[in-house]
């Protein structure tokens, strides 16, 4: 029984099977296959825009190599406390930007607002020599949280983002999941709603090992592939990579697999709600469930066989504890924890 994260399961069928078609004879090497020409055309048919894209295998990369093209050595990058890229990145866009600073903005359920960005802004000065320079504005979609934006909610930052001459980044590790909430088009979750660069996930939601940098503005890729390069991220058997991300793209397994984790988390919560002593942290839009519970209900679920992070250390006798629901949960394990929870 395993939530710590979705990042516990392996691939999805059809990712394998396209692992293995790939698989077949020789490619010419560094992003010059096939594959990584069908994903860039599979990608602007999917945002509806003409694409710059670019594969990676982490996360990490996707988001500091964005961020570092975005941004100069001096520049400033305004981000949620909750933000991946300041608690789990072991200062990857810091290191990829030489030195650009993540400057911190609140926000409820783990969201930036326009508010609190103008409120984290003001404390730079623009054009004083002392101050780093306010550059770009990063999202999580959906959040580290459990949460998704709403489109207005993008529009709104965005539409200050720009009237600063700001960039905005999201970081989509779990886009599939939040277009699987908002039940909307990719273009809309994105250019639409003025992103200029997206981490699209792949990895989470049934690949091996893909993501892919998206801009949606040429003239901002800029130095972009010397970055991946420099990284270690141009993969020379790239058309794996590509296979990866095309396979989950192409028959809509994408959404399919995300929409199944969003289910799991919403049976998981519905199970959950009416028990003593639960309490949920944040709304529940994705695939990720924060929930506060008795310190003995969460010693024996893990003494029964549960696997989950605790998120933070036992406060008043309760430990919020995080469960990541993943495109490969079996349900009898959401419905095992369920009999658990109710029983501890
Ligand atoms: C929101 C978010 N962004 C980025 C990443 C980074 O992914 P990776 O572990 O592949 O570097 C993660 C992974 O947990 C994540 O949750």
């Amino acid at each position: 029984m395993n939530f710590t994260s979705d990042n516990c399961y392996g691939a999805a069928a059809e990712v394998i099977d396209a692992f293995q078609t790939a698989n077949d004879g020789a490619a010419p090497s560094y992003g010059e296959d096939k594959l990584t020409a069908r994903l860039n055309a599979r990608m602007a048919e999917l945002f509806e825009h003409d694409v710059a894209m670019f594969p990676v295998v982490t996360g990490t990369a996707a988001n500091a190599l964005a961020l570092a093209t975005l941004t100069p050595p001096h520049g400033a990058i305004v981000c949620h406390p909750e933000a991946h890229i300041v608690a789990d990145e072991c200062g990857a866009p810091e290191f990829f930007s030489n030195g650009a600073r993540l400057v911190l903005a609140e926000g409820g359920d783990g969201k930036l607002t326009p508010a609190a960005i103008k409120q984290a802004l003001k404390r730079l000065q623009i054009g004083l020599v002392h101050h780093v320079q306010p550059a770009a504005v990063s999202i999580t979609q959906a959040t580290e949280c459990g949460t998704c934006y709403g489109l207005e909610e993008i529009f709104a930052i965005s539409g200050l983002a720009k009237s600063r001459g700001l960039k905005l980044h999201m970081d989509g590790a779990r886009f599939a999941n939040a277009l699987a909430y908002l039940g909307c088009s990719p273009a809309d979750a994105t250019w639409r709603a003025g992103v200029d660069v997206l981490s699209f996930g792949g990895t989470k939601n049934g690949a091996f090992c893909a993501e892919a940098v998206v801009f949606f503005d040429h003239a901002l890729v800029r130095d972009f592939e010397y970055r991946r390069k420099r990284s270690g991220h141009l993969v020379s058997k790239m058309r794996f990579v590509s296979a990866q991300l095309l396979a989950l793209i192409e028959g809509d397994i994408w959404l399919r697999n995300a929409r199944r984790s969003n289910a799991l988390a919403q049976t998981l919560a519905k199970g959950l709600r009416d028990i003593e002593g639960v309490e949920f942290a944040y709304p529940i839009d994705a695939n990720s469930l924060f929930v506060r519970l008795p310190d003995k209900t969460v010693a024996r679920l893990r003494d029964a066989g549960a696997d989950f992070l605790d998120w933070g250390p036992s406060e008043g006798g309760r430990t919020l504890i995080r469960l990541v629901c993943s495109f490969a949960t079996p349900e009898a394990d959401v419905d095992g924890f369920i009999e658990l929870a109710r029983s501890a």
